[in-house]
């Protein structure tokens, strides 16, 4: 079984924090997007990788390299152009050859990983294993419509304007080589797209075992920036205290916290877990970290209230203000200036960027 990571595309959605890097290198509780999915196909017993890559590379070859580190083989695959997941998995062909395959949309995370849907995939010899889940927003997804009766596959409809079902694809599928005589023989989607429900379709069509699985822990789509603090809450959620730095004993901590090496909370300062702090920070004085709070590694955090927010690494915050439900992008400095009110702002602030407020 190999795995296919997908990492392509142009992340407009998420500019301006997509301008400078790929957004699957997007930190989530300080752990860039991608790392995630890339474990939870290690995780389930997957020891080769292909990762999808399109014209915006940057980041991810540095990080993640052959592989090696995460005591996996990883191999790069060229997309230039974003056309369609099926197109993934056209230009994979030469990877994945007759292997059995995980495909994972690197921009999808989910609690449980991937284990269990392979496990069904290989003990009921399936041809094809579509992880879903309940969605309040169908129209934004792709949607499995299933027979009442028998729960099997009627339909797969990509984004459509009338969902018949609230049941989304969750961009996990489980495959084996018959996805690329059906990638084969679908034509682009009125989005200009090789859709990989229409190829999907062609299985349930031809009579392939295809069978859809519901995650049973929380998923999160990463498409918007609200996403990405609700991504960060729900890892969060889950996040266990260490502390690797140092904390004042005039600092007040409740709730988990994790504390990276080097890092040092000063006197005064009140955090609120669950919060994430990276290695080589300063916080403090006069500072609150309120809860579901990740800030990166080497950031300067002082006279600020800050919560619910993504503070990306190299970033400096000194302004006597309360920010939250924001993004801040790496490298970002914030300075105070006149007080202006209603206090609390919202910020989606691409990398390198420069804000007075
Ligand atoms: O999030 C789940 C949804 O993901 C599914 O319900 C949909 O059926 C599926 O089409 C997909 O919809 P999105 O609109 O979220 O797809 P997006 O274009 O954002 O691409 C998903 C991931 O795949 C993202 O990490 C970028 C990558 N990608 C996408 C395309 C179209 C590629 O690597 N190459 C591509 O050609």
């Amino acid at each position: 079984m190999k795995g296919l990571l997908l990492a392509g595309g142009h992340g407009t959605r998420l500019r301006p924090l997509t301008y400078t890097g790929n957004k699957h290198m997007l930190p989530i509780a300080n752990k860039p997007m991608l790392l995630y999915g890339l474990e939870h196909l290690k995780n389930a017993g997957i020891n080769e990788v292909g990762i999808i890559l399109g014209p915006i590379k940057e980041g991810v070859v540095e990080t993640i390299g052959d592989g090696s580190k995460f005591d996996l083989k990883v191999t790069y695959i060229d997309q230039p152009d974003p056309l369609g997941l099926a197109h993934a998995v056209k230009v994979s062909r030469d990877f994945i050859l007759d292997e059995p395959f995980v495909m994972y949309l690197g921009d999808n995370l989910l609690k449980q990983g991937v284990a269990d849907f392979v496990e069904i995939f290989t003990k009921n010899k399936l041809d094809c294993v579509i992880g879903v889940s309940p969605v309040k927003d169908p129209s934004r997804f792709g949607i499995a419509e299933l027979d009442e009766k028998t729960g099997g596959i009627i339909r797969l409809v990509e984004k459509p304007r009338e969902p018949k079902s609230n049941l989304a694809l969750i961009g996990v599928y489980t495959f084996n080589s018959s996805i690329f005589d059906a990638v084969n023989r679908i034509k682009p989607s009125w989005r200009n797209e090789l859709e990989i429900t229409d190829a999907i379709q062609i299985l349930v069509n031809d009579g392939r075992k295809v069978e859809v699985e519901r995650v049973s822990g929380w998923w999160k789509d990463t498409g918007k920036p609200e996403d990405l603090l609700e991504a960060n809450q729900l890892v969060l959620s889950d996040l266990k205290g260490s502390i690797n730095g140092e904390i004042s004993e005039k600092a007040t901590v409740t709730g988990n916290l994790g504390l990276g090496l080097g890092s040092r909370i000063k006197e005064g300062v009140n955090i609120r877990g669950p919060a994430i702090i990276g290695d080589n920070c300063q916080i403090g004085p006069n500072v609150y970290i309120g809860p579901y709070t990740s800030i990166g590694e080497d950031c300067i955090v002082k006279d600020v209230e800050i919560e619910n927010s993504i503070v990306m690494k190299g970033s400096r915050i000194e302004n006597n203000k309360r920010i939250v439900d924001s993004l801040i992008g790496a490298y970002s400095t914030i300075l105070s200036a006149e007080s202006i009110r209603p206090r609390g702002y919202k910020l989606v602030i691409g990398e390198r960027s420069f804000a007075q407020i």
